[in-house]
């Protein structure tokens, strides 16, 4: 959470700095911040609770000149959302200002220490610890502001991303990071520094990712330097391509990002199967299984972690694992198998599941499993993020990149890889036949189509989602591969909406939610014609007994349920496994509607953050 940007060169910073922040606002929009330094090494300062919109409204009309600068966009941690709490922070003289994404947990005993040196403190938050810390050192020490800086971070306990300027050196910026992410971006004649590669692209497709414990100097006219927070040695400059486009990070005509992104699917399933699945549908060769198809075939269990929208795909990714490798598989919250004492054998591969590639807890749970010794092998979007930089192989989803808060194109990437997953681990295992693979792997290639489909159901949602927007409560049921579907679409719904929502086993609902049901209720049943369909039907007539209304996502042609439901939407059929990619898209608009109609901002729903970069 948080985003951060840094730039040094010869254009005006601030519209650098404020098209950046505008691109990381996903991380967090509790407040907004900026520090620019003129030629002359004069320093402003301007901040705004709330958007990076509400900071353009400080800031106009001020001095906004400079050519370099360092900004922020918040997600609140320690201390409310004010101007006060707002970063970037400045030391004790105003001569050092920093910008910082992550927490420092020693952040109480530090500020202790400085506030006996005589330090005194404005804000509530760890980081103008870390300001003040470096300020107090620079002086005791009399040194510069990079060994300051590295002197600093030493004494510091937790994560961070930062970006530090010195008031007076209008040509020099030190950036570094642990556990939170930092890409630098080279340019001709000028540099940027971000909490990711977006506020960077259109202007260099020149990246470094910093590793964690790297320090970095950026000085005007002079080649970058990397080095270890404790080592003097130049660390080895990976430069990397950066393949992303500002049309990408744009709405392309559509009112949200997550509406462009629900209606990209066609296009972002058919990059994310692309190359995959081959020989007419009958084989899937994903490399990372393919490679390590040792690992596969001697495998006594998978254990999958993840957090949220991916935690969801993951118990989707259990059932298709089960029974395509006859394998057993565990899904864990990230947050809580990493202190769960897991027990973990060199023979578990163990499978993390991130949008992003940030996400604290599964970073710290594959921290774990390697320690112990499995095999870890990611699944994520965000190339060249942390997670797939940490783990011994993976698979990106390749549906470019996600903006919307609620997670939508990436959850049915990350569906469509465990399905590819399963059935080249099943090959491998020899415990799939060929005509399981050819039936799903042509599923899969004719799947783009399928989608367009589906999204053929938006308008009749548009309506369908006036008649729920004062509901103060859903129920969402499915079962077997769409339970965890239901999951998924109750959290799409709370997320953007505010409306509580629960997903539930259907099957279960008799065992306690059935006692929520009344007319006020309405329950969204995911109910496909597939193994478990008739079971699902007498859920459906459980809850139409008890006075509720029910909302049923049907397949096409499947007119008896008009009888018993209140409305169905209707959805082509696909074999069973892929059912969730398919009955996902309806609730995702769904609840965007539901959010929209209630005016609130489904890009950037109150109190969250695209990732989360924080315990
Ligand atoms: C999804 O809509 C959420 N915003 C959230 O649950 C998200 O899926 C979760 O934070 C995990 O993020 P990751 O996939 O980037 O690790």
């Amino acid at each position: 959470m948080c985003g951060i940007v840094g730039y040094i060169g010869t254009q005006p910073a601030y519209d650098i700095l404020l098209q950046g922040l505008r691109r990381l606002e996903y991380r967090g929009y509790d407040s907004a911040g900026v520090a620019l330094m003129k030629d002359d090494g004069s320093l402003n300062v301007y901040k705004a609770t709330g958007k990076v919109a509400n900071l353009e409204l400080t800031a106009s009309g001020k001095d906004t000149d400079g050519s370099i600068g360092i900004a922020h966009t918040r997600w609140a941690t320690h201390g409310e959302p004010t101007d006060i709490n707002a970063h970037p922070h400045l030391s004790q003289s105003g001569d050092i200002a920093l910008v910082h994404n992550g927490t420092i947990e020693n952040y109480a005993v530090l500020r202790e220490a400085l506030t006996q040196h005589g330090y005194t403190f404005k804000s509530e938050t760890d980081t103008e610890v870390l300001v003040q810390l470096i300020e107090y050192i620079k002086e005791k020490n009399h040194c510069y502001l990079f060994d300051a800086v590295r002197e600093a971070l030493k004494q510091v306990e937790g994560a961070y991303a930062i970006a530090v300027i010195e008031r007076g050196n209008p040509s020099r910026l030190i950036a570094a990071r642990k556990s939170s992410p930092l890409v630098i971006g080279i340019g001709e004649g000028e540099t940027f520094i971000a909490s990711d590669a977006t506020p960077i692209v259109g202007f260099t497709d020149k990246v470094i990712y910093l590793k964690d414990n790297e320090i970095a100097i950026v000085e005007q006219g002079k080649p970058l330097q990397i080095k270890s927070l404790n080592s003097n040695k130049p660390s080895s400059i990976n430069i990397q391509k950066l393949q992303l486009s500002v049309a990408q990070l744009e709405k392309g005509g559509y009112d949200a990002f997550m509406l462009k992104e629900i209606f990209e699917q066609p296009n972002t399933l058919t990059d994310c199967i692309r190359g995959r699945i081959v020989d007419g549908g009958s084989r899937v060769v994903l490399s990372g299984v393919v490679e390590n198809a040792e690992k596969f075939r001697y495998a006594n269990r998978i254990i999958i972690v993840a957090c949220g929208t991916s935690w969801h795909a993951a118990l989707i990714g259990k059932r298709l694992i089960q029974e395509m490798c006859q394998l057993p598989v565990e899904v864990e919250y990230a947050s809580e198998f990493r202190y769960g004492c897991p027990i973990i054998t060199p023979r578990d591969i163990v499978v993390a599941i991130s949008q992003s590639g940030e996400t604290a807890d599964t970073l710290a749970a594959i921290q774990l499993a390697k320690e112990k010794g499995a095999f870890v092998y990611g699944i994520c979007n965000v190339v060249g993020a942390s997670i797939p930089r940490n783990t011994d192989s993976g698979t990106y989803i390749h549906v470019g990149p996600e903006i919307g808060v609620a997670s939508t194109k990436a959850f049915t990437g990350q569906v469509t890889v465990l399905t590819l997953l399963a059935l080249c681990a099943g090959q491998i295992r020899g415990t799939v036949s060929t005509d399981t693979v050819r039936k799903i792997g042509r599923a899969l290639i004719n799947m783009p189509k399928t989608i367009k489909e589906v999204l053929k159901l938006n308008e009749p949602i548009k309506d369908l989602s006036r008649i729920f927007t004062y509901s103060h409560n859903f129920l969402y049921l499915g079962r077997g591969y769409n339970y965890p579907t239901a999951l998924e679409g109750a959290l799409k719904l709370k997320e953007i909406s505010y409306i509580h929502a629960e997903g539930y086993p259907a099957a279960e609902m008799k065992h306690g939610p059935i006692a929520l049901i009344d007319n006020e209720m309405p329950t969204v049943i995911i109910a496909p014609s597939d193994s478990l369909y008739d079971k699902i039907v007498s859920n459906v007539q459980q809850v139409k007994s008890r006075g509720g209304s029910v909302i049923a996502i049907v397949n096409k042609g499947n007119d008896s349920m008009n009888e018993l439901a209140d409305y169905c939407l209707q959805i082509p059929e696909v074999p069973e496994c892929l059912t969730p990619i398919v009955s996902s898209i309806p609730l995702q608009l769904l609840a965007y509607y539901i959010a929209v109609n209630k005016g609130k901002d489904v890009d950037r729903p109150r109190n969250l953050a695209k990732s989360v970069t924080v315990e």
